[in-house]
């Protein structure tokens, strides 16, 4: 497995790759890595004859305040995976790499930056986007690989993709889970043990949003309420960001609810900010 820092080292690999007619698969990451990551990454390496992989703790998307300076990282950590799952190639860049004094240029999905996280993280996505364009034309991958765990960002990243009309096939994995329903996430590592006993409440509360709605609810207000209920019930959330059932496609309310619908949250335990969602497809 080869680790790359410099981009022209990655170029020249990448040319040479896509000289021999292998085809390319890539799993952006920001490290940390976990069971949820490769699951990606062991997927996409079934999928292509190449498999690239990224660890960049990308800071454009991070707002004043949050946990850019104690993101957990794991160098060796995450090559040992990497390597595990088959990797070919790491791209492991400096800040300075990606963003060179002068850097100015930004993408920017609308619409959907601003519903959901983009609420109380009004810069986060223009960060996600410009970074994932960054490496896509790094890369230049055929398939790119995102996880449902992050539901806006895989929504976002298709749009970017067929809007700016990129040449790759972007592939959305189920979330993995810990065996009490808490999707996995590097930020879980936030949690103390009494906090993260309490952190699965999340995912109940999307469940209990659901069962009312297969048990006919159609109304977005009495599901919320429903999963505001299940949350309040644990006093260890200190804060709730947002709990919505939206349409699945573009994250616009639905009322009465129908179609694909996707039921969303992000909730403040400790240190941390869980995010976690899931999808219910009504007949
Ligand atoms: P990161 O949070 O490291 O996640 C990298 C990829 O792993 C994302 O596509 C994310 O959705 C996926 N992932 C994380 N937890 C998962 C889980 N429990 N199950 C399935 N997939 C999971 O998302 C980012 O990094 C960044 O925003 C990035 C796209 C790399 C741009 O900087």
């Amino acid at each position: 497995m080869e680790v790359v820092t410099a981009i022209e080292e990655l170029r020249r690999r990448i040319r040479e790759v896509k000289a021999g007619g292998a085809s390319i698969g890539f799993v952006p990451t920001m490290g940390f890595l976990h069971q949820g990551h490769l699951s990606l990454m062991e997927r996409a390496r079934r999928e292509n004859d190449f498999l690239v992989i990224s660890i960049f703790v990308n800071p454009l998307q991070f707002g004043r305040g949050e946990d850019l300076d104690r993101y957990p990282r794991d160098r060796e950590g995450d090559l040992a995976k990497a390597r595990k799952v088959g990797c070919d190639l790491v791209f492991f860049p400096e800040e300075k790499t990606l963003y060179p004094p002068g850097f100015t240029t930004y993408v920017q999905v609308e619409g959907l930056s601003s519903v959901l996280c983009g609420v109380s993280r009004p810069t986060h996505f223009r960060g996600v986007a410009t970074v994932v364009n960054k490496l896509f034309n790094l890369v230049q991958p055929d398939r790119a690989y995102f996880g449902q765990k992050d539901a806006q960002q895989a929504i976002l990243i298709k749009r970017m993709v067929a809007d700016l009309n990129m040449n790759l096939e972007v592939v959305v994995c189920p979330t993995v889970r810990e065996e009490d329903g808490l999707a996995m996430s590097s930020r879980n590592n936030y949690l103390t043990p009494q906090e993260r006993r309490a952190a699965p409440v999340l995912y109940r509360a999307l469940k209990a949003g659901e069962e009312l709605i297969a048990g006919g609810e159609r109304s977005p207000r009495a599901v919320v309420r429903r999963m505001e209920e299940v949350i309040a019930g644990e006093p260890l959330v200190k804060k709730v960001d947002y709990l919505v059932v939206v349409d699945a496609e573009n994250l616009q309310e639905k009322d009465p609810l129908e179609g694909s619908l996707l039921l969303a949250g992000a909730v403040y335990i400790g240190k941390a900010r869980l995010i976690d969602n899931i999808i219910v497809n009504l007949a």
